[in-house]
């Protein structure tokens, strides 16, 4: 089984829009998915119209004493299951700091998924926390999404410090991508010019800024599975291809 978590420390960048878009190209082209939302906010769950089990404790499944897959839902589509969130998983720090290995223990906890799916797709919430850690230490590849703004720049080059100092022996693939981008601004223009020098990891895949994007909210439902055809679904199809090619 292969692990992607969409991650970025900055918020509101497209980490979700993405995970939820990839989760479902992975899902057509036949791999056995999984998408868990670690996310208390449940934007995935929302997209996907899955609302969390009321039995769910984000305490009790971040200690290991719910098994994750009891909890698993299936969405409205082939190969594609989902973890819904709940805003109890807001707790889930507390249970990693006591935890007896306070880094591994999402590692720990995705194991038995192995046998049931191909592909495990984290949306992680916004941040650099004891979570944030645990799903940069479970994962084979960390795709981030980048916002071309000199303050998305400096985020990035927060992380890419951190990885190196605290991943520095077990090192995922780091699989930026420029996200949310207005090609008619000078600025964002210019900067994804700088990223891809300094960064030579990011993915040529580019997504733009589209309504139809937002839309997604209205529709609940992957922009690829509903409209297809529009640039921006085709950029997470040519994304999804790039992601899975590099993995
Ligand atoms: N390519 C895009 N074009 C236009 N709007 C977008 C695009 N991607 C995401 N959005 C919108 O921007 C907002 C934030 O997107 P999204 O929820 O995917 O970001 P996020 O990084 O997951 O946020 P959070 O850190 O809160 O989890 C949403 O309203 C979403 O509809
Ligand atoms: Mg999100």
């Amino acid at each position: 089984m292969n692990t992607v978590a969409a991650y970025s420390i900055k918020g509101g960048v497209g980490k979700t829009a993405f995970a939820v878009n990839f989760a479902y190209a992975c899902a057509q082209l036949g791999r056995r998915t999984l998408l868990l939302d670690l996310d208390p906010q449940g934007a995935s769950s929302f997209y996907f119209r899955i609302r969390p089990p009321e039995k769910l404790k984000g305490r009790k499944l971040m200690a290991g004493k719910q098994p994750l897959l009891d909890f698993v839902r299936e969405s409205d589509y082939p190969n594609l299951d989902i973890l819904p969130a709940k805003l109890s998983f807001r707790h889930f720090d507390h249970v990693l700091a006591e935890a007896n290995k306070p880094l591994a223990q999402l590692r720990q906890l995705l194991k038995p998924l192995a046998e049931t799916y191909d592909l495990a797709v984290v949306d992680a919430p916004p941040n650099l926390n004891l979570l944030s850690e645990n799903i940069l230490h479970a994962t084979d590849a960390i795709v981030s999404p980048v916002v071309p703004t000199p303050l998305s720049a400096n985020t990035l080059g927060q992380l890419t410090e951190f990885l190196e100092e605290h991943l520095a022996e077990r090192t995922p693939e780091f699989l930026p991508f420029f996200s949310m981008v207005e090609s008619r601004k000078r600025l964002h223009r210019d900067t994804m010019c700088d990223l891809r020098a300094q960064y030579p990891a990011f993915l040529r895949t580019i997504i733009p800024y589209s309504t139809d994007v937002e839309r997604m909210g209205l529709s609940r439902s992957p922009l690829l599975a509903t409209r297809p055809s529009t640039p921006a679904a085709k950029a997470f199809a040519q994304l999804a291809s790039e992601i899975l090619r590099a993995l």
